[in-house]
């Protein structure tokens, strides 16, 4: 009985570091609302220990005879799904905020005949929420949203739909605010 307990443990072992070793680290999940999302393996197993079943296949579907599960932020932040499970402010950081943690972003430039303008996200998401702006102003990839002129900027397309001397300082004025 002892032996045969040894050599179950015994493989258990061998299965989680065999398993462990060809995991994949980086797993990039995708939304239409904010781009690539980033998540480690290796940071959480050391987290949460090598336990593959505290989220397969209750959390985060990987039988491929299964449909992928997916979520909204509502669902993580209200029913504790997905990442929610965890990440709830006290097991693991809010999925109410540090939303860049999760979602990350970088700078933009956008190049055109009046000079070079640098978007900063950080600048703006310390006012606005990604939706704000994600997807309905701008797909959010760079080079995927059609150029915009500055005519249509001042009716409110693209940053004009801010930048309107209302919400922010306006496009019809300011140039050197955006343009280098
Ligand atoms: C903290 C949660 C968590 C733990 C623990 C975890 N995973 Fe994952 N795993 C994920 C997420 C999230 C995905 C991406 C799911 C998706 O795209 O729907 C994923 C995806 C995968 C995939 C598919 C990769 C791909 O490219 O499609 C495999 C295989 C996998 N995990 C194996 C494992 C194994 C084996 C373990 C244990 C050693 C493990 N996971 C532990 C969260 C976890
Ligand atoms: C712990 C990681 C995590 C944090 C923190 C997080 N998100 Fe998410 N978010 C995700 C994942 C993963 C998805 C995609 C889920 C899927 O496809 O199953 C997602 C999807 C979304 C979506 C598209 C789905 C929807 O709900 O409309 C939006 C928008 C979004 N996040 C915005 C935010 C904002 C804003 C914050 C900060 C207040 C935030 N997220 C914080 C992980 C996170
Ligand atoms: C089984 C619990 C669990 C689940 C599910 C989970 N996480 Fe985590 N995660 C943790 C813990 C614990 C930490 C470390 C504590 C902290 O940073 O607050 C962490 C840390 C992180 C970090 C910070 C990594 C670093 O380098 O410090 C990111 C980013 C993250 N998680 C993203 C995600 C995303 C995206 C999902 C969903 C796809 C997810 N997590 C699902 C438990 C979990
Ligand atoms: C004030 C508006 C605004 C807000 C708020 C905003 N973004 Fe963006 N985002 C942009 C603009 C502008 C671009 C550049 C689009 C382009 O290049 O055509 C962009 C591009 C992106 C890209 C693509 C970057 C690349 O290199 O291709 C990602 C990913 C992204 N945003 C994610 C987010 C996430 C996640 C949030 C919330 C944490 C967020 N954004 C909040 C305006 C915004
Ligand atoms: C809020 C930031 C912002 C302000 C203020 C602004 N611009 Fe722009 N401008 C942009 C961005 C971003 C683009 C590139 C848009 C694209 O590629 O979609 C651009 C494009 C342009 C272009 C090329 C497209 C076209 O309409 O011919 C010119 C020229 C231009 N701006 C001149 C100006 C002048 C002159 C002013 C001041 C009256 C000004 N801009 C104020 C952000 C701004
Ligand atoms: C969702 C609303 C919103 C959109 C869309 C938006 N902005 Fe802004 N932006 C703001 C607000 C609010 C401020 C700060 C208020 C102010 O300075 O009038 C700001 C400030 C700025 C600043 C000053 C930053 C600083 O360091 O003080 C620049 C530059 C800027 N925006 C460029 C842009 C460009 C370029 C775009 C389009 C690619 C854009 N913004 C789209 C809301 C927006």
């Amino acid at each position: 009985m002892k032996r045969l307990l040894f050599f179950s443990a015994l493989l258990i072992f061998i299965a989680t570091s065999a398993f462990s070793r060809g995991l994949q680290d980086k797993v990039t999940m995708n939304s239409d609302a904010t781009g690539p999302i980033e998540f480690s393996h290796y940071v959480h197993l050391e987290k949460v220990g090598k336990n593959c079943p505290s989220c397969h296949n209750t959390l985060f579907n990987i039988d491929p005879a299964k449909p992928r599960l997916t979520a909204t932020m509502k669902l993580m932040e209200e029913k504790a799904g997905s990442c929610g499970a965890c990440h709830n402010g006290s097991r693991a950081f809010s999925v109410k905020g540090d939303c860049a943690k999760c979602h990350p972003t970088r700078d933009v430039t956008f190049e055109n005949d009046g000079g070079p303008v640098l978007f900063s996200h950080e600048v703006h998401t310390g006012m606005h929420n990604c939706a704000e702006c994600h997807p309905d102003i701008f797909v959010p990839a760079h080079g995927k949203n059609p150029p915009v002129s500055m005519e249509g900027m001042e009716k409110g397309e693209s940053c004009g739909a801010c930048h309107d001397g209302g919400t922010a300082f306006t496009v019809k004025d300011n140039c050197d605010t955006c343009h280098q």
